[in-house]
C-alpha cells in the first residue's frame, strides 16, 4: 500500500504552504562565469544555497525538500567537473550530516547509486541510517537520478516481486517501488537558472505539481526568492482535472 494519495487516483489536499517542494538547482556554471571564476566555484557557492533552503523550509513549515544534485545525464560533462562534484558530495556528507541530524532532518539519497564508489555508498548508507528516525524536514538529494531510470527500476522491482501479475500491473502496484515512495507527490517544483524544462527529473511524481521557473541562478537563490515562488504557488488553482466552478462552489452542469 502506498503511504500517500496519488494525484491521478484521488484528489489530494492543496496545502497553503507546499508540503513537498522539488528543486532543480541550475545555473551554477553561469554564476561562476559571470564572475570570471571556474565553473566549479559555482558548485561550491551553490552549497550555501542548499544550506539556506534547508533552513528556510524548516522555518516555513515545508515537510519535504527534494534537490536535484546530479542527473544520470551529467556524466556527459568533462571528467574533472564530474570528479569535483563527486568530491563535493562526499565533503558535504562528511561535514553536514551531524548538523542535519541535530536539526532533526531525515536525509534520503535517491538515484542509481551503483555507479558511485564504495566509500561514497558507505557514507550514504550511514547518513541515511543515522537520520532515519528524525521527524523534522525530510531532505532528499537526487544523485545519479533520472526519471526514466526511476520508472524502469520500479517496474523491474515490481515484476520480480510479482511475476504472476505481469501484464496486469496498476499505478498503485508500481508506486511503492518508485524511489520517492516515502513522500507525497511534490506540490511545487522550482527550477532556477532560466531553463524551462524537466531534464529527466521526477517524471512520474510531477504529474500534477505546480511548476515555477525563475531566471535567478542557483547560487543567488535565497529565502526571499523561495517565498516569492511560494506566493506564486498560492495563487494557482489546483484543479486536478476538475472545472474551476467545481472548486469554487459555483454553478456546474452536473
Ligand atoms: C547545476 O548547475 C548543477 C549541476 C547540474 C550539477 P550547472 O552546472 O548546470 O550550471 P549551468 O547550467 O552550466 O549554468
Ligand atoms: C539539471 O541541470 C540537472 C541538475 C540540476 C542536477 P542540467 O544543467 O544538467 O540540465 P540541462 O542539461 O540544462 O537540461
Ligand atoms: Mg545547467
Amino acid at each position: 500500500m502506498a503511504l500517500f494519495k496519488s494525484s491521478t487516483r484521488i484528489i489530494p489536499d492543496a496545502p497553503l504552504v507546499p508540503r513537498h517542494i522539488a528543486m532543480i538547482m541550475d545555473g551554477n556554471g553561469r554564476w561562476a562565469k559571470q564572475r570570471f571564476l571556474p565553473r566549479v566555484a559555482g558548485h561550491q557557492r551553490g552549497v550555501e544555497t542548499v544550506r539556506e533552503m534547508v533552513k528556510a523550509c524548516r522555518i516555513l513549515g515545508v515537510e519535504y525538500l527534494t534537490l536535484f544534485a546530479f542527473s544520470s545525464e551529467n556524466w556527459r560533462r568533462p571528467a574533472d567537473e564530474v570528479s569535483f562534484l563527486m568530491q563535493l558530495f562526499v565533503k558535504m556528507l562528511e561535514r553536514e550530516v551531524g548538523k542535519l541530524h541535530e536539526a532533526k532532518v531525515r536525509l534520503k539519497i535517491v538515484g542509481d547509486l551503483s555507479r558511485f564508489d564504495e566509500q561514497l555508498r558507505r557514507y550514504i548508507a550511514e547518513a541515511e541510517q543515522l537520520t532515519a528516525d528524525n521527524d523534522g524536514l525530510t531532505l532528499t538529494i537526487a544523485a545519479n537520478y533520472g526519471g526514466r531510470w526511476d520508472i524502469m527500476h520500479a517496474m523491474q522491482g515490481l515484476w520480480k516481486a510479482h511475476p504472476e501479475k505481469a501484464g496486469d500491473f496498476s499505478e498503485e502496484d508500481l508506486e511503492p517501488y518508485l524511489s520517492m515512495h516515502y513522500a507525497p507527490e511534490p506540490d511545487l517544483f522550482i527550477r532556477t537558472g532560466g531553463e524551462q524544462r524537466i531534464s529527466n527529473f521526477l517524471l512520474w511524481q510531477l504529474a500534477y505539481t505546480e511548476l515555477y521557473f525563475t531566471d535567478i541562478l542557483w547560487p543567488a537563490f535565497d529565502q526571499a526568492a523561495l517565498e516569492v515562488a511560494i506566493q506564486s504557488y498560492q495563487k494557482r488553482e489546483r484543479r486536478y482535472g476538475r472545472t474551476s466552478e467545481q472548486l469554487t462552489g459555483g454553478k456546474t452542469d452536473a
